[in-house]
């Protein structure tokens, strides 16, 4: 559907055109001054310096042929120039009953449909799932399901982290624990075998007790970092640890990222691109892109016009490693290979937008992406307990994202089992629906790209701007729809009988106002504001009419079908920030 907002833009135009001027002065916008009307347009002001007239009789042609237009109730001209622009309630109230008709209430999907793979999650095998890649991932599955629902191909990919030096760290510990383990036996006869050494719960202490160890005794660093080589040139017997390495520690994450509503198409990761390195670099070294540098091999990337320096990209260490910027090239090849990506997205914390910066240029440089292919790196800011720095468990430890989800349903448990609405048996699974909204619109609603505080109180707050809130809306609202006795389905939207009938209204037309910048600018915070405003008319419209004692069916049925069309508004803008509302709370 077409916007409401360029409906009567077109409208206005046409007045401008037919009175004799530009209909490129006709643009309106939403009032500024919603106490006097609804819609403005101050095109007569910008009109005035092209026909050297005043502006205000500019204004009174236009409006004057706008008088009879059956779209406004009221046009009237302000000084210096301005159009106020009031809409009749039955232009409006067809409006929403075509947005009410629509199954995606009106929003249109993009002519250019692009396949993008988007790179977020991005946890490390073997280490738990901290904060800091609870922001990818909320980010990056709000961002992936709102350009789905706009038409994009999305590939979501959890781009692990299971190549690095804490894979040759867990080995090395594992060895020094365990030295008679058949992947360390020199030759092996027969299968290694099928079953993990170890649970998802002893991973978990091995690596930060290898990593601590690694700092202080360099002999065992240097056995680490050996290991780490041999996997990486293929030894058996570390392959098959690293095997049950990825599959105890893979287990663990889907679990998490279940928990969280968080989903991937692909679970690739950096082992996957380890094989295009090779090939990558001959073809890099082929062309002359590489240079030596310190015994390194480098690309250079710096561009003239670089307002700080950017420093050249390194592929290969003098001791012969690759590096995560290599890794990140040689992926970009595989998923050329696999997806021909019109774009690929990155979701990653800001503080790496260096190293994207340098693998971009790369990129292009070398030619691994085609030269229409966008690359773009969403850099987004920490999450700072109250104190102002990065979130913590009490003891000052890293906190792992399990203990923070739990932590969340605990206090929202306590909340709802003392109000007593909602069963004892039901619950448990409704503070789950409710932490999830605390904890992803708390992070959603700021702008990706900022710092924020994680406050505990103040996100699972039932009031204010919060996750909670806009469920709690949207179960008043179905408590009662499920009370209303009459057929929702044949209930008619009604021209509306207060002011806060008539808010609710104007908002709902202004959903793909806000939807749609939402997704041309990946930017769910936009969502958020949008849903507080709506869920904030949707209150007062419900506190100031008697909605299931009205006696007149004709009106109480208007009612039922401009609160359900606000459900349906709701649970949408919540399906695109990857949350869902409990039957009560
Ligand atoms: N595993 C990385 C980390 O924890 C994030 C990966 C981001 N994606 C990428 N393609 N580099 O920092």
């Amino acid at each position: 559907m077409e916007k409401l907002i360029d409906r009567l833009s077109a409208l206005v135009a046409q007045a401008f055109e037919s009175a004799g001027y530009d209909q490129s002065f006709g643009r309106v916008s939403v009032s500024n001054r919603p106490d006097l009307c609804q819609y403005q347009c101050n095109g007569a002001l910008a009109a005035a310096k092209q026909y050297h007239k005043a502006p205000q009789s500019i204004a009174q042609d236009v409006a004057a042929r706008l008088a009879d237009d059956p779209a406004f109730e009221a046009v009237q001209t302000a000084a210096p120039g301005f159009l106020n622009l009031t809409l009749r309630d039955s232009y409006l109230m067809d409006y929403l009953s075509a947005m009410r008709e629509n199954p995606r209430l009106g929003l249109p999907t993009t002519e250019n449909p692009r396949t993008i793979v988007l790179d977020y999650g991005g946890p490390n095998v073997a280490k738990p799932l901290h904060v800091g890649h609870l922001r990818s991932a909320i980010i990056g599955e709000s961002v992936k399901r709102i350009c789905r629902y706009f038409g994009d191909r999305v590939v979501g990919d959890v781009h692990l982290g299971d190549w690095g030096l804490q894979m040759g760290l867990i080995i090395a510990e594992l060895h020094e624990r365990r030295p008679d383990l058949p992947f360390f036996y020199s030759s092996l006869t027969g299968e290694y075998p099928a079953e993990a050494p170890f649970t998802i719960s002893e991973l978990e202490e091995i690596y930060p007790a290898a990593s601590a160890k690694a700092k202080e005794d360099p002999a065992f660093a240097a056995k680490a970092h050996d290991a780490t080589f041999q996997l990486q040139s293929g030894h058996s017997g570390y392959r098959a640890l690293w095997e049950k390495i990825m599959q105890v520690s893979l287990a663990d994450l889907k679990r998490n990222y279940e928990k969280l509503n968080v989903s991937f198409d692909v679970w690739f990761g950096e082992s996957d691109a380890q094989p295009f390195i090779e090939p990558m670099l001959a073809g890099f070294r082929e062309r002359g892109l590489t240079r030596q540098s310190d015994g390194a091999e480098v690309m250079d990337v710096a561009e003239e016009g670089d307002a700080k320096e950017v420093p050249p990209c390194i592929l290969v260490k003098s001791d012969g490693a690759t590096l995560y910027a290599t890794t990140d090239l040689a992926t970009l090849v595989e998923r050329e290979r696999d997806f021909r990506p019109d774009k690929v997205f990155y979701i990653v914390d800001k503080r790496q937008s260096l190293h994207f910066e340098q693998v971009f240029r790369a990129a292009r440089k070398a030619g691994i992406v085609r030269p229409e292919t966008e690359l773009q790196f969403l850099g987004f800011g920490t999450m700072n307990g109250k104190d102002g720095k990065p979130f913590k468990t009490r003891e000052g430890g890293v906190m792992r994202l399990e203990l923070l989800i739990a932590e969340v349903t605990d206090y929202v448990l306590q909340k709802i089992a003392e109000s007593g609405i909602v069963d004892a048996a039901d619950q448990r699974a409704t503070a789950e629906k409710i932490a999830l909204a605390a904890l992803k619109y708390g992070d959603l609603s700021n702008l990706a790209t900022k710092d924020y505080i994680f406050d505990l109180d103040r996100f699972s707050a039932f009031e204010g701007n919060t996750g909670p809130y806009l469920l709690y809306t949207i179960v008043r609202i179905k408590s009662i729809l499920a009370k209303y006795e009459g057929d929702l389905s044949a209930a008619q939207l009604q021209p509306p009988n207060s002011a806060s009938e008539r808010n609710l209204a104007l908002c709902l037309t202004r959903l793909q106002d806000n939807l749609l910048p939402a997704y041309t600018g990946s930017a769910p915070h936009l969502i958020c504001a949008y849903c507080y405003e709506l869920a904030g008319c949707a209150n007062a419209f419900y506190h100031e009419t008697r909605i299931l004692a009205e006696q007149d069916s004709a009106k109480q049925a208007g009612y039922l079908a401009l609160i359900d069309l606000t459900r349906a508004a709701l649970e949408l803008c919540i399906d695109l920030l990857g949350f869902e509302a409990p039957d009560k709370m």
